[in-house]
Parts: C-alpha cells; sequence; structure tokens
C-alpha cells in the first residue's frame, strides 16, 4: 500500500509533505519519510522516522530544512520490518537520486544480485532500493529516458516518485499498476497517491493511468506513455473540500463517519437515480450468470446483494473473495457479469480478479466509492456510491452504501427484466428516501451501546448470528470488532451455529444476535434459545416487543421497526459498527489506525 506525495513549486517543501503525508496515514503508517533538495539544489536531504507521521513530525521540529522539491512516503511494510533503513525514501550510492514507491517489485531479487555484482551496496531489506540504484546505474544524462528504461526492467504493480541533484528542477512520477494523480497549481505542481493529500493546494488533477510517466517543473507538467511518446490529458476539477476529509468535531474519523450516514445515504439515493440510464441496465437479458466479486467489508455488502439479485433479476449468483476468484478456473464466457465491488476502487485483488475476467470475455460492473479510481476505469459499467472520502481505516459509511447501491441494481434490474412493476419500484424508492430518518433512530441508542461496550469489553471472543440477508451483517459486525479492538470475534449463520461454534458458548461469551422481526424471526429465536440454555450471554438487537426475546436478552438494543425487510441489513449494520468503535475506545486502541491494516491494500 503505502502513501506518496511530491511537491515542487514556491513554498518550502517539508509542511506541504507532512501535510500530504498525514492526509495518506490511511494507506500504512509503519514509518515515515521525506527527501528534500536543499536550497542550492546540490544535496538531497533524507530524514525517517519509524512510527506515525505525527513521529516525523515531531523529530522534523526546529529543523531548518528550506527546499522546496520534495518527495515524501508513508509505509505499510511489505519487504521488511518497519525500521529506520526500511523507510522511504530511498537513495541511490551516491547518493543523487531519491525514490518514494507504493507497491511491489517482484523481481527485486534478481536486480539485486545483479547489483550487488556490480558494486551496489544495499542498506535495506526492501524491494524499492533497487529502483534507486537502477536509476543510477542506468542514467543516461536524461532522467525521464532513465526512468523509462528502468520501468521496462521492473516487474509488478507500482507508483513511483523521483527526485534527483543531477536534475535537480522537476520530479517525476510514474503508475504502472498503483495509483498515482497529479496536482496543478499556480507555480507548484504536485504527485499524491490520493487526491485527499493536497486537496488544501489545489482542486486540479489530472489521473495518471497505467503505464504512464509525469515530469513536473514548478510551472508544468508533462505526461508520456512508457515509450516516452507525450500525451495530452485533460485536467479535471473536483467539487469536495477538505472539510469532508476532516473530522469535523468528532473525536475519530469512524466515528464521524458513522453519524455522516443519514446524509451519505441521502447521496447515495440520489447519486443512483440521476444515473437510471447507465447502460449496464440494457444488457441484463444477455447475461446468464453474475459473479460478485471483492474483499474485506465489500465481500459482505456483496454476501447480501446475492440475496437482492437472485429475487429481483432471478439470475444464480456466486461470491467470491477477489484473492481466491482470481486464482481458480471458473468458466467465464460473455455472458457473465462480473460485480466488482471496492470502496477505493485501488485493491489489487479485486482489481486483478476483474481484469483477468474481462480479458476471458465477461462485462465488469464495479460499484466503487472513489470517482475516477483504478477499477472503476478498468470496468465496462459504473455504479458509484457518493460517499465522499471514507479516512477511518475501517469501512462503516461506505458499506452502507454499497448495500444500498446493491438493492437498487436489484430493483432497477428487477424493472428492467420485468420481474417487478415501475409502480413496485416506484414504492422502494419511497421506503428507501425513508432510510435517513431511521438510522438517525439508530444513532439515538448510541449512549446505550456505549453503555454495553463497558459491560463487555474485557470479553476475549464475541459471536455474532444473524439469518437470511442478515448473516454476512453478523460476519460484517464481527469483522468490524476484530479489525479496531483486536477481539476475536466470529460471525455465523445462526442456523449453522449447531454445527461447531455452539461449543464455543458458555457464560462468558457475548452473543451478538441479530434478531429483526423479519420472515425468520421465530427460526432466530428458537437459535438465540440454543444460546441462552449454554449460559451465553445474549446481546439482541430488535425492533420485537414481544416478552419472550425481553426475557432471552442480557442486553437489548432496539432498532426501529421497518416497512420492508431489505432495510433491516443497513439499519442493523450501524449499531454493530457503534459497538466496536466504543468497545476499541475503550480498551485505547487507534480506532482509526488499527494496527497492521490499511484502508488500501494494493498488494496481492
Ligand atoms: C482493507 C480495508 C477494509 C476494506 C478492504 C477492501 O482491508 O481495511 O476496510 O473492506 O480493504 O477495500 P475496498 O477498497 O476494495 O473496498
Amino acid at each position: 500500500m503505502c502513501g506518496i506525495v511530491g511537491y515542487i513549486g514556491h513554498r518550502k517543501a517539508v509542511p506541504v509533505l507532512l501535510h500530504g503525508l498525514q492526509r495518506l496515514e490511511y494507506r500504512g503508517y509503519d514509518s515515515a519519510g521525506i527527501a528534500v533538495l536543499d536550497e542550492n539544489k546540490k544535496q538531497i536531504i533524507i530524514e525517517k522516522q519509524v512510527g506515525k507521521v505525527k513521529d516525523l513530525q515531531e523529530y522534523l521540529w526546529g529543523k531548518d530544512i528550506n527546499g522546496s522539491i520534495g518527495i515524501a512516503h508513508t509505509r505499510w511494510a511489505t519487504h521488511g520490518p518497519p525500521s529506520i533503513e526500511n523507510a522511504h525514501p530511498h537513495i541511490s550510492k551516491s547518493g543523487t537520486i531519491a525514490v518514494v514507491h507504493n507497491g511491489i517489485i517482484e523481481n527485486y531479487a534478481s536486480l539485486k544480485e545483479m547489483l550487488i555484482n556490480k558494486g551496489y551496496t544495499f542498506k535495506s531489506q526492501t524491494d524499492t532500493e533497487v529502483i534507486a540504484h537502477l536509476i543510477e546505474d542506468l542514467y543516461d544524462g536524461n532522467l525521464l529516458n532513465t526512468v523509462l528504461k528502468v520501468a521496462k526492467q521492473l516487474e509488478g504493480a507500482y507508483a513511483i516518485g523521483v527526485i534527483s541533484t543531477l536534475e535537480p528542477d522537476k520530479i517525476i512520477g510514474l503508475r504502472k499498476g498503483s495509483p498515482l494523480i497529479v496536482g496543478l497549481g499556480e507555480g507548484e505542481n504536485f504527485i499524491a497517491s490520493d487526491i485527499p493529500a493536497i486537496l488544501e493546494y489545489t482542486k486540479k488533477f489530472i489521473t495518471l493511468d497505467d503505464e504512464e510517466i509525469a515530469v513536473l517543473t514548478k510551472d508544468k507538467v508533462e505526461i508520456y506513455d512508457i515509450n516516452g511518446d507525450k500525451k495530452e490529458k485533460k485536467p479535471f476539477t473536483v467539487n469536495w473540500d477538505i472539510a469532508a476529509a476532516e473530522k469535523g468535531g468528532y473525536k475519530h474519523f469512524m466515528l464521524k463517519e458513522i453519524y455522516e450516514q443519514p446524509r451519505t445515504i441521502t447521496d447515495t439515493l440520489a447519486g443512483f437515480f440521476s444515473n437510471l440510464d447507465n447502460p449496464v441496465f440494457r444488457q441484463l437479458d444477455k447475461i446468464q450468470n453474475i459473479v460478485i466479486i471483492a474483499c474485506g467489508t465489500s465481500y459482505h455488502a456483496g454476501l447480501v446483494g446475492k440475496f437482492w439479485i437472485e429475487k429481483y433479476v432471478k439470475i444464480p449468483v456466486i461470491v467470491d473473495y477477489a484473492s481466491e476468484f482470481r486464482y481458480r478456473d471458473f468458466p467465464v464466457s460473455d455472458k457473465t457479469l462480473i460485480i466488482a465491488i471496492s470502496q477505493s476502487g485501488e485493491t489489487a485483488d479485486t482489481r486483478f480478479a476483474a481484469i483477468d475476467a474481462r480479458r476471458k470475455g465477461a462485462k465488469v460492473l464495479s460499484i466503487v466509492n472513489v470517482v475516477g479510481s483504478s477499477l472503476s476505469r478498468e470496468s465496462d459499467y459504473v455504479l458509484y456510491t457518493y460517499c465522499g472520502p471514507e479516512i477511518g481505516v475501517a469501512a462503516t459509511k461506505t458499506f452502507t452504501a454499497q448495500l444500498i447501491t446493491l438493492l437498487l441494481f436489484a430493483l432497477k434490474s428487477g424493472l428492467e427484466s420485468g420481474n417487478i412493476t415501475a409502480s413496485e419500484f416506484e414504492e422502494y424508492h419511497k421506503k428507501l428516501n425513508h432510510l435517513p430518518v431511521l438510522i438517525n433512530e439508530v444513532l439515538k441508542e448510541d449512549k446505550i451501546i456505549e453503555e454495553i461496550s463497558y459491560k463487555y469489553h474485557n470479553a476475549k471472543d464475541f459471536l455474532f448470528l444473524g439469518r437470511g440477508l442478515n448473516y454476512p451483517i453478523a460476519f460484517e459486525g464481527a469483522l468490524k470488532l476484530k479489525e479496531i479492538s483486536y477481539i476475536h470475534a466470529e460471525g455465523y449463520p445462526a442456523g449453522e451455529m449447531k454445527h461447531g461454534p455452539i461449543a464455543l458458548i458458555d457464560e462468558n461469551l457475548p452473543v451478538v444476535c441479530l434478531a429483526p422481526k423479519d420472515s425468520l424471526y421465530e427460526k432466530m429465536i428458537s437459535n438465540i434459545q440454543e444460546v441462552k440454555a449454554r449460559k451465553g450471554i445474549v446481546i439482541t438487537l430488535t425492533d420485537s416487543e414481544d416478552k419472550e426475546i425481553k426475557e432471552l436478552s442480557n442486553e437489548a438494543i432496539k432498532i426501529p421497526s421497518v416497512s420492508d425487510e431489505n432495510l433491516y441489513p443497513i439499519v442493523l449494520s450501524v449499531p454493530l459498527q457503534l459497538l466496536a468503535y466504543h468497545i476499541a475506545v475503550i480498551l485505547g486502541k487507534d480506532v482509526d489506525q488499527p494496527r497492521n491494516l490499511a484502508k488500501t491494500v494494493t498488494v496481492e
């Protein structure tokens, strides 16, 4: 993963780079570093720290680095543990070339051996260091040409940023598989892994496509393809501002993003209905099977989506982890529709699985939050979730938006294929419009959820149970808790519990039971009875007022009643997000940046 930022212009580079890194920390936070050309551009100053960007910031406090050209990096370790030596930027043997890198160089071992034989010594265990030495080794008096030559030797998916004392008035950015954007300013230009990193300075951007290289000077940006031919690329302007990427008074981004859901749901609905003529809906008569591929939270959204698509579109759906789907021989044809779900649109497993399937003839629809992201550009059709930037590593608002988008996709496709009528579709539209009100109701339970969190935050394990449409929500509840509190948690279809997990139940195990008053309510009650009979601690989420469930529950979280059971998965997601959030806060965990995780996983 990792985050890259680069600056060339009239300001001092260090504050710009540090700001940028802070906004990219969601991509990794094992170590951070900067490389800046000193004022007379004769030397590259490198500073690095293990830990977060704030550690680097404190370390740099009072140091007088005045240069206005630099590159910086925040790392999520792949090759070599977090350490000063392994932190980026990496510098070439003579100290003339500095490189930051996001991605993986698959053939780095053979390149390293070749460079060692030529007398280069390596200070780090990273794959990145080979790039710096290789540029130095192949330098032919033209940095652009040299980086292009180097790119031909590198295998893998990566984005890099390069500065050099040999050609000090430029930054080079190259993209091959990992994201990189260029920001265009007045007398200053930028590169970054993502827009929020530099949104404070400009709203005008160019997205690099794969195998494109940007040469930035203070006043100009030129884009070339991998063969060195110049390309014209049209900049685009973003219309959201930096406030969308700030905490806005909340203690954590995650809490802000949970509370944003009434608004993001409104935006997701409006976005979908403004895009009803999306060509994907005209393709459905050609489709015989649908495969949903995704990772993490997006995968859980896909599991719910399967229910809706099979019900309303009447086409069989398979849901698979993208990392698994890619490496099995699933028969794909031009009658297959792949739905690739990804908040970031940059997850390597999802992207490459989609690209492979498309190569085999399948059509790809992506459901993506980040506009212009790689996956959105590599798909035949796109449906955006319109949530704005999500900064907390654990996905929240984008999950509910993915659910809504999948439900709407199923309903609209159902309408197109004649499985539901126009008036039924309109009726669903109305029901969905009521969702923000329901989510506000759920948010009122926050205090109770916090109290429950206090009671059970010391539990060693948690079990989450749900049935039907809601069993994937049990998976998601368990994932949220694991991710940010580091408590072991499992999600299970409640009916399957008796085939194994029931052995885990004793008086110390909190079992979170999703028991909405839907068509499977009675079955769920039977499962709760089974938990209770084994002395498990029953925490129910329900809109039922029945005496029986009240008696069975050690704790109850109230959810609002809904007009249609399709809305339950969305409504139930929010209290589970709050439960995970509060438990993690009580345990003193880093909620927005949990250990070992990164928001955008651009490695396989
Ligand atoms: C990472 C994040 C998860 C996310 C998953 C898939 O593991 O920590 O929160 O669900 O990637 O990300 P995507 O951007 O493809 O939805």
